[in-house]
């Protein structure tokens, strides 16, 4: 049931790559409502167990740094961890090849749950994407969107994303990687990525940036009785 119906709960879920964070970003805007990646907060404590050299397997040291370590998420995205802005760092090739893995961890996923939900309910409106935003962090989403690619089309656009920042890698390795993350991000026991039953499955793969955003406007002004912004 929608309750305030000018400013949308909008969940929005899928793999790595399915480009989530832009079109995210772009239906935030026309409908002038927040955007949380609450992948960045994953990479953020991620970039910490790296830059400490925690041993994932070391439940005491986690708990440990998880209990000091400070992620903040601000109105424009940008990441802060223990209040140095890492939101350029978190994108690295070594977080992306060690986010999966943390991601994993009970106790780092109830941390970024906790802080997910306390965000929303300051919310007005609020889009927000991820891995399991519709089946955890907000199981009451006005909408609850799935965006999907095949794994050659995601290896492809991430492929130029890395390229843009002028990181070279093949398209094999990128492939990789993808496929790697696909299976470690849907198949863990706490929270794994899932379609829930009334999800909206969007496939992205021939689909244009403008045409996705513009599905989704639609389907939410659909829903809405209100037609002020966007
Ligand atoms: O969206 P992304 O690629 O920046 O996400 C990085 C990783 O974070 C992803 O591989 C899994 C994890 N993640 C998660 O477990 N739950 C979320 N809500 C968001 C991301």
């Amino acid at each position: 049931m929608l309750q305030d119906k000018c400013y949308p709960k909008i969940a929005i879920d899928g793999p790595a790559g399915a480009g989530k964070s832009t079109v995210a970003r772009e239906v935030a805007r026309r409908l002038q409502i927040k955007y949380l990646d609450t992948g960045a907060m994953y990479r953020a404590i991620t970039l910490k167990v790296i830059r400490e050299n925690i041993d994932l397997n070391n439940s005491v040291a986690l708990q440990e740094i998880l209990s000091i370590t400070d992620v903040q998420i601000n109105e424009d995205n940008k990441v802060f961890l223990d209040g140095e802005e890492v939101t350029v760092e978190i994108r690295s090739p070594q977080v992306n090849k060690m986010v999966s893995p943390v991601s994993c961890i009970s106790s780092v996923r109830r941390k970024m749950v906790t802080i997910q939900k306390a965000i929303v309910l300051q919310s007005k409106g609020i889009i927000m994407e991820g891995r399991d935003i519709a089946s955890r962090v907000m199981p009451d989403a006005d909408f609850k969107l799935f965006l999907d690619a095949s794994v050659e089309e995601r290896a492809r656009r991430r492929m130029k994303e890395q390229r843009d920042k002028g990181i070279m890698m093949s398209a094999l390795e990128v492939t990789r990687e993808i496929a790697a993350r696909d299976r470690i991000d849907s198949t863990r026991e706490d929270s794994p990525l899932i379609v829930v039953p009334e999800a909206i499955v969007i496939d992205t793969t021939a689909m244009a940036f403008e045409e996705v955003v513009d599905d989704i406007i639609r389907i939410v002004r659909e829903g809405l009785s209100c037609s002020g912004n966007g």
